[in-house]
């Protein structure tokens, strides 16, 4: 029903593209697939004999000891696992066996700082010693196998380091975006009851040099139980409060950490992480991802989807604070022993030209970025990229949100000169990894289709009512029908909650959240969330938590918050607000409502407009009908659909005349 109301607006926008790219000859013979013919036979294989094919991609990965079944699962259960009694270690993988294999001095990690004048390259070997010493760090601290681990940094080589120091002690790392405020931090750290959390003096993005990283750590530790000891990277040297007995700078303890650190020896389902994303409460879920599956998942996507070979420059402008960052700057490149980019900065510092200045000077070769930051780059005009050399490129990806034609039309012809394929990944933190995407020198691409599943991905498009959507040119819900190695395991202490929010709503099924086209190609195109969740900047935000924030405010008596487009950031917030009786309505309190948002959550997060109104459109079991918002919030009032389900339709007048 609510997907069949929303399929005329999801229509309205989705406009289909008519213009094709035919993979280029070039990349075509030097890839590894390299036809579609190859690929339709992989991907039959892969379907057909899920688990024969799964243990041959496993061993792109050095395992300890191997497995006995590939997999055990029941979607009705939410119970899943793969590899289950194999062991490994994900940092031994990423690191250990290239020193082992000979490659210890080739580039591991490129960091380009802020400012182009400071970079760092550490080689195999090199992080091979720091990780090492970092992981004995943590143990110093009285880190053990499954305790968590949290990690509130900027984009600075210390972060990756971390990470690879968990995995490689068993802790389970739990990394919460830089920019997240310290009440966002405080409920993150104590969902997984934190042991040590990891940050920095001071962070440097942009024109912001100062950026309170342990400041905000420590309004955070005030409400903090679980955490014993704070790990502080010095960047900035700013002058920064260390409370004694509890915080620890990082470069003292490595200078006292012992050398040598054996690899924890980690069963395929120990967990490896947690990464918080929004969910429709306004409590973030705790995705749990594990080992074995994740690290063979994400190694083997990035090996096909980037054709990555070595020695090539592989950049990917995410921030390790979401999945991007951990599946595609460092579990899976690292683990195929890439030259892996990191950047601290942002794309418009000191100017437009920023991302093309790095590809010039690293002469990178694959480049993966946001939909979001295209748009942005895009709106500077053409002469920031012409300034640079970028002939360096070969393959071109997007992530994150639905690349609409201009954008991608722009990327292909004025960054990649037409030369350059490009990858529109599908995926989520909850998947691990990469689902639906072409591949390089296989796929005839579609400006905004992510266009066919990876090999062993079996997507099904179905209505609301759960029937199966046969053959091609049908609209549905994207669910998934069987598991993949890095499927999520578990929100975090509540697996209820993960069946309730992936395998209730279409039983048997993995729910995406997401809606979808099968066209008559059979590509996919994905139209965007169909559930409570707004995607901003590629920033996944839940309504229900942005709501709950607002309704902070003292004079605040109902909330609801909807997404709609935003030239740049894709979608933007909207906030429809009633106040409580006899309560003004000022400027004030607008500005005070976006200030309190900013601070529970981030600057993200903040409701771009905000109306006040006398009601909200409800049904009479008093539900709020978002769709009905959404729509006014779009400005697609001519399409609102039927509203006599309302308790109240003359509110909708109301709204639609004071529409913002
Ligand atoms: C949601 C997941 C996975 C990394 C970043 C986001 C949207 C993601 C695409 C794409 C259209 C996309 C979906 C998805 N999305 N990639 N190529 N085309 N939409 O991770 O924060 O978990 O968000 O991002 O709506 O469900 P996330």
């Amino acid at each position: 029903m609510f997907f069949m109301l929303r399929k005329a607006f999801v229509r309205h926008y989705l406009i289909k593209s008519m213009k094709s790219f035919k993979p280029n000859e070039k990349i075509k013979d030097n890839a590894y697939i390299g036809s579609i013919e190859k690929y339709n036979e992989i991907y039959d294989y892969s379907i057909k004999n899920p688990e024969g094919f799964w243990a041959e991609q496993a061993e792109r990965i050095s395992w300890f000891k191997k497995w006995g079944k590939v997999w055990n699962w029941d979607f009705n259960k939410a119970e899943i696992s793969w590899f289950e009694g194999a062991k490994l270690n994900a940092c031994y993988n990423c690191v250990d066996r290239h020193v082992e294999n000979g490659f210890g001095n080739e580039t591991a990690l490129i960091w380009e700082g802020n400012n182009s004048s400071e970079n760092r390259k550490l080689t195999y070997d090199d992080l091979l010693r720091e990780v090492q010493l970092a992981a004995n760090s943590l143990k110093d601290l009285g880190v053990a196998k499954g305790d968590r681990v949290c990690i509130y940094m900027q984009m600075i080589p210390e972060l990756t380091i971390a990470l690879l120091a968990c995995a490689r002690i068993g802790a389970v790392h739990s990394v919460v975006f830089g920019a997240f405020s310290p009440d966002s931090l405080e409920s993150r750290i104590n969902d997984s009851e934190c042991k040590v959390l990891v940050t920095q003096d001071a962070g440097v993005r942009g024109t912001k040099t100062d950026i309170p990283m342990k400041k905000n750590a420590d309004e955070t530790l005030k409400n903090t139980p679980s955490i014993e000891k704070v790990l502080v990277v010095r960047r900035t040297g700013s002058p920064t409060e260390m409370i004694r007995g509890r915080d620890v700078w990082w470069h003292e303890a490595m200078e006292s950490a012992d050398s040598l650190c054996e690899p924890e020896i980690m069963d395929a389902e120990d967990p490896l992480f947690i990464l918080y994303t929004s969910g429709s409460t306004g409590k973030p879920k705790g995705v749990m991802h594990t080992t074995g599956g994740y690290m063979v998942y994400t190694s083997t996507t990035h090996h096909y989807i980037f054709d990555y070979k070595p020695g090539e420059i592989y950049w990917c402008t995410a921030d390790i604070g979401w999945i991007t960052g951990h599946s595609y700057i460092v579990y899976g490149p690292m683990a195929n022993r890439a030259v892996t980019m990191m950047f601290e900065g942002v794309p418009n510092y000191p100017d437009y030209g920023r991302f093309w200045e790095i590809i010039e000077k690293h002469k990178v070769n694959i480049f993966y970025t946001a939909p979001t930051a295209l748009r942005a780059l895009m709106k500077e005009g053409d002469n920031w990229p012409k300034k640079y050399n970028l002939e360096s490129l070969r393959l071109l990806g997007t992530v994150g949100e639905p690349i609409k034609e201009p954008e991608w039309m722009w990327y292909h012809s004025v960054i990649g000169n037409e030369r350059c394929p490009i990858v529109d990944t599908w995926w989520q933190t909850e998947t691990g990894g990469i689902m639906i995407t072409p591949l390089p020198g296989v796929t005839e691409t579609e400006p905004g289709s992510a266009t066919r599943p990876f090999f062993g991905i079996l997507p099904q498009l179905v209505d609301d009512e759960g029937n199966v959507l046969e053959g091609n040119n049908v609209e549905g819900n994207l669910v998934m029908e069987r598991p993949w190695p890095s499927i999520m395991r578990t929100v975090y202490g509540d697996h209820q909650r993960f069946f309730d929010t992936y395998f209730s709503r279409f039983p048997g099924k993995y729910f995406s959240g997401d809606g979808c086209k099968r066209d008559e190609k059979g590509y996919y195109w994905i139209t965007g969330r169909v559930d409570d969740v707004i995607i901003v900047s590629g920033h996944n935000l839940g309504t229900a938590e942005i709501e709950g924030s607002i309704g902070r405010h003292p004079d605040v008596a109902e909330a609801a918050v909807v997404g709609y487009p935003h030239e740049i950031k894709g979608n933007s917030i909207y906030a429809f607000v009633t106040l409580r009786t006899g309560r003004k309505i000022t400027e004030k309190t607008k500005s005070e409502i976006a200030k309190i948002v900013r601070a529970d959550i981030g600057p993200h997060a903040t409701p771009e407009k905000i109306q006040f109104t006398e009601g909200l459109p409800k049904t009479r079991s008093g539900k709020i009908m978002r769709r009905i918002l959404r729509n006014i919030a779009s400005d697609n009032v001519d399409n609102l659909g039927d509203i006599s389900t309302l308790a109240d339709p003359s509110v909708v007048e109301s709204l639609v005349s004071e529409r913002i």
